[in-house]
């Protein structure tokens, strides 16, 4: 299990361990400007607002569909398959259109940015599906990840290493020999190299053990506390629902309950029809 001092504080709104201004001891994967006024006033650092599309000239998948994240939180998008959860991610990230609605980070309107655009303003993206590439070293993955950057990036990558130590192990080792709990890891650090401010993760526990689910999870609440707002995907909807500070109940495209993670996880309609009772 996990040696993270945090292991017990999931959830922890105490802004002496979530807030990096307030002497926390991680330190900051990203770039973002903490605590400067933004344009936002009060809006969210990311939203898909009323959001309505699906792919090319098919029928609309998304029905008004919004999904927001505030700087440093955790959003959580649950629901059964095919409920629109990826299409969702993709279209925050630019690989849908949307023909309704609209997508502002920061206070800015993003909507008709390319995703590359979308990578340069802090935004990265692993994908449900072929996050890797398992020819490549673990190493070449996550300098992949850092191709926009024109800086050292010698410092992110030790960063990385020191958040997930196996790949600092493995690093030399082509990712497609690594275990599915591993390759989660190198496609969060390949995105981590980005140096984002919002890290979009579709669903990181795919396939892995419990153990690994738990391990992976304190990673992601780590990286959280350095400032980074996460927006996550998740079949493990009760465990993800337990640090999530925001989660989504999407059923058919459109939001079926939005609320705390806390209050979803009690609320008996929700338990009843998503989390098995
Ligand atoms: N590339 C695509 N082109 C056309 N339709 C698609 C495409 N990807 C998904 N869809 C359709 O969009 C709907 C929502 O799919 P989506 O993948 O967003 O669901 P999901 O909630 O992520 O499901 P899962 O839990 O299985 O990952 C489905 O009806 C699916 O068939
Ligand atoms: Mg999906």
């Amino acid at each position: 299990m996990s040696k993270s001092p945090y292991q017990d504080a999931r959830g922890n709104k105490d802004a002496s361990i979530t807030n990096p201004k307030a002497g926390g001891t991680l330190k900051s994967y990203g770039s973002q400007s903490q605590g400067k006024p933004g344009p936002r006033d009060g809006q969210p650092y990311l939203i898909g607002d009323k959001m309505t599309g699906g792919y090319g000239t098919g029928a609309d998948i998304l029905h008004d569909c919004t999904i927001s994240v505030n700087e440093g939180e955790i959003a959580v998008i649950v629901g059964p398959n095919g409920a629109g959860k990826s299409t969702a991610m993709k279209a925050v990230f630019g690989m849908l259109n949307v023909r309704t609605g609209a997508v502002r980070l920061d206070g800015e309107d993003i909507t008709n940015l390319t995703p590359q655009a979308r990578v340069a303003k802090g935004m990265a993206f692993v994908p449900q599906t072929s996050n890797i590439f398992t020819s490549m070293t673990v190493e070449e993955n996550l300098e992949m990840g850092a191709f926009l950057r024109r800086d050292d990036i010698t410092k992110t990558m030790e960063q990385v290493y020191e958040l997930f130590p196996i790949l600092r192990d493995k690093r030399l080792q082509p990712a497609g020999e690594l275990s599915g709990g591993q390759r989660q890891q190198v496609a969060v650090g390949r995105a981590l190299m980005t140096k984002p401010r919002l890290l979009m993760l579709d669903e990181p526990t795919a396939g892995v053990s419990p153990i690994v689910m738990d391990e992976l999870f304190d990673r992601i609440i780590e990286v959280a506390r350095t400032g980074i707002s996460i927006l996550m995907v998740e079949q493990n909807a009760r465990q993800a629902l337990e640090i999530a500070d925001k989660g989504y109940v999407l059923v058919q495209g459109r939001n079926a309950f939005t609320d705390t993670g806390k209050a979803l996880l009690d609320d008996p309609e929700v338990r009843r029809s998503f989390l098995g009772g």
